[in-house]
């Protein structure tokens, strides 16, 4: 689990550590991943938690940390690409490092994790890759979302490609697109249809448990949403930041 230092990520691994699943959590954030470790080893029936500090920007460092990771556990079953940023203005205001930042966390930070993760599914002849896109990936969005759809529909692209690929294969790939759901990367944003945590996790979990190609979450309304978001005239989308 990537970006495991708080919000989805973190409810995710804690959903998994209460079923007493082995995890490998990693972000920039070490402290929180030590004392969300310590925290959910020190349960009843608890399974083995290694943490690793990882910046998914730093190119470099991304497979060698994924590779000890799955090594210190003794496989890999299962990959969540989670890691986000959700930085961002409009383009050409001189704020581009806050763009670029995203883009490099979403898109090119994840294809750095996913090649890790499928050097390692291709050598077990397994394995469940979740990458976690957003229904912004749907359809451009205007200013400050610009970079960040631009950055998700990439990582929805990259995961239909790899579906094509790895189709009828041991190795699947979801791609999840979750609407809005309460964390740090929605600070301020009020909609009446942002979900809790929780409510965001448990379905999240839900939906990666049954391993679909994609999965909208929560289905309603985002699910009606996301379809019609492809077709949507300028005049909609141009309001929507
Ligand atoms: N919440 C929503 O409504 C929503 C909707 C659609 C999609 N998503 C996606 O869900 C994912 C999780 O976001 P969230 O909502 O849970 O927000 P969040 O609480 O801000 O979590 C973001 C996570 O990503 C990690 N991260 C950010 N930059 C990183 C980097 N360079 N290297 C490594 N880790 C990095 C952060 O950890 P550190 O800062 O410790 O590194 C943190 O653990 C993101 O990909 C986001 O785009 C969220």
């Amino acid at each position: 689990m990537t970006g495991a230092s708080s919000g989805l990520g973190e409810g995710i691994a804690r959903t998994y550590a209460a079923q007493g699943r082995d995890l490998a959590l990693v972000a920039r954030r070490l402290d929180r991943l030590e004392a969300l470790r310590d925290e959910l080893s020190a349960a009843p029936g608890a399974g083995r938690i290694e943490v690793a500090r990882l910046d998914v920007t730093d190119f470099d460092s991304v497979g060698p940390v994924i590779a000890d990771l799955a090594e210190r556990l003794g496989g890999l079953d299962r990959a969540v690409i989670n890691a986000g940023a959700g930085k961002g203005a409009p383009l050409g205001t001189g704020k581009w490092r806050a763009n670029v930042e995203t883009v490099q966390t979403n898109l090119t930070g994840a294809l750095a994790q996913v090649e890790a993760v499928l050097e390692i599914f291709r050598a077990q002849d397994r394995g469940h890759l979740v990458l976690m896109s957003s229904v912004a990936g749907q359809r451009g969005m205007p200013k400050a979302q610009a970079a960040y759809a631009a950055s998700k529909a990439g990582l929805t692209a990259l995961g239909e490609g790899l579906q094509a690929e790895f189709a009828g294969s041991p190795i699947a790939v979801t791609i999840l697109k979750p609407g809005f759901i309460e964390t740090d990367i929605n600070k301020g944003v009020r909609s009446a249809m942002m979900i809790s945590l929780d409510q965001g996790v448990a379905e999240l979990v839900k939906a990666i448990e049954r391993e679909p190609g994609e999965a909208v979450v929560p289905a309603w309304p985002w699910a009606p949403v996301s379809a019609l978001l492809r077709y949507a005239p300028l005049e909609i989308t141009r309001r929507m930041v």
